[in-house]
C-alpha cells in the first residue's frame, strides 16, 4: 500500500468512525422502545399493520431504517424519482423512507413489492396509516417490472429472507417466505442483485441488509465485479445474529481490475471505493 492509500484509509476510518459513533445512531432505541424516539423521521410502529402470515418489524428492519436515517442527506441530495423497496412486508421500511424524504415532496414516487399477497395489503394499510401514497405490488422481486422501470429507479431498500435454510424452504407461502434463504442464506438475495441492478439508474444506490452468514465481502466483491462501489452503513449485533446494511451505487470504475487489491492504471477510485468497506471489515473482524 501507498502513502497515497494509507492517507486514503485514514481518511475514510475517520469517516466510518463518524457513521458508527453518530449521535443519531447512538441515541435511537433498540426494537421495543422504537416508537417513541423515532415518530418524527421514521414510521410509528403503532401505526404498522399487522398480520399473522406478515413479518414484523424487527431489528433487521430496524437497522436497515437506522442505516437510511444515517444517509438522509445523502438521500435528500439525490433527490430520487423513484424508489423502490423489495420484499415490503410490514411496509414499515418503505413508510420510514417516505417520511424521512417527505421535504422532497410529490416528485418522489415510492413502489413496494412482495411475493406474499398479505403482505402487500399490510404494507398499503401502513401506508394508509401514516398518509402517504406508493403503488404495492405482488411479484416476485420485481418480475413484470423489469421493462418499465429499467434504469429509472433512484434508491432501492432490501430486507431480503437472508437465514440459511434447506433449499425446499424456499418458494414456501406465507410468513416463511420471510426468512427462507436457502443455501448460506443467498438463495433469494442472488436473484435480487441482479434484477435490481437492471431497475438501478445511473445514480441509483441500493441498500440492502445481510447477515454474517451470507458473505456480506462476498456479495460486494460481486457486485464491484458488476461496476458496484460499495460500503457497511451499519454493523449490528443482535443476541442471535450479526446484521451488515450494506450500499451499492453504480461507480464506472468498479470492476475494471481483476480484484480490488489489484490496483491497475485507471482504477484509482474504483480501488479507493472498496477502502471504506475493508477497512471497516477489517477492524470489526479482527477484534471478534
Ligand atoms: C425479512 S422480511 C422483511 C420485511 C420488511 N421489509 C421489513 O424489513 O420489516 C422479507 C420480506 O421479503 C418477502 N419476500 C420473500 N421472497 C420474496 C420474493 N421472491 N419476492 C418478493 N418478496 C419476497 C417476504 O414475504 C417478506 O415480507
Amino acid at each position: 500500500m501507498s502513502a497515497g492509500d494509507s492517507a486514503a484509509v485514514s481518511a475514510v476510518e475517520g469517516k466510518l468512525a463518524e457513521v458508527s459513533t453518530n449521535s443519531d445512531l447512538k441515541s435511537l432505541p433498540k426494537r421495543g422502545k422504537a416508537a417513541s424516539g423515532r415518530t418524527l423521521n421514521t414510521a410509528q410502529i403503532q401505526l404498522v399493520a399487522r398480520h399473522p402470515e406478515v413479518y414484523e418489524p424487527c431489528d433487521d428492519s430496524f437497522a436497515l431504517v437506522d442505516a437510511l436515517l444515517s444517509d438522509k442527506a445523502q438521500l435528500l441530495a439525490l433527490q430520487p424519482s423513484l424508489c423502490l423497496e423489495v420484499g415490503c412486508g410490514s411496509g414499515y421500511v418503505v413508510t420510514s423512507l417516505a417520511i424521512m424524504l417527505r421535504q422532497l415532496g410529490s416528485g418522489t414516487h415510492y413502489l413496494a413489492t412482495d411475493i406474499n399477497q398479505h403482505a402487500v395489503e399490510t404494507t398499503q394499510a401502513t401506508l394508509e396509516a401514516h398518509g402517504i401514497h406508493a403503488d404495492v405490488i405482488a411479484t416476485d422481486i420485481v418480475s413484470g417490472l423489469e421493462k418499465r422501470l429499467a434504469g429509472m429507479v433512484d434508491v432501492v431498500v432490501v430486507n431480503p429472507p437472508y437465514v440459511p435454510t434447506p433449499e425446499e424452504e424456499i418458494g414456501i407461502k406465507g410468513i416463511a417466505s420471510s426468512w427462507a434463504g436457502g443455501l448460506n442464506g443467498r438463495q433469494v438475495i442472488d436473484r435480487i442483485l441482479p434484477a435490481v441492478r437492471e431497475l438501478l439508474s445511473e445514480r441509483g444506490c441500493m441498500y440492502m441488509i445481510a447477515l454474517e452468514d451470507n458473505d456480506p465481502l462476498g456479495i460486494c466483491h460481486l457486485m464491484n465485479e458488476k461496476g458496484y462501489a460499495s460500503r457497511v452503513l451499519l454493523k449490528r449485533c443482535t443476541e442471535e445474529e450479526s446484521l451488515y446494511v450494506l450500499k451499492f451505487w453504480q461507480d464506472p470504475t468498479a470492476g475494471s481490475s481483476a480484484s480490488p487489491s489489484a490496483k491497475s492504471p485507471g482504477s484509482e477510485s474504483s480501488w479507493i471505493s472498496q477502502l471504506p468497506f475493508r477497512s471497516f471489515w477489517q477492524k470489526n473482524n479482527s477484534s471478534s
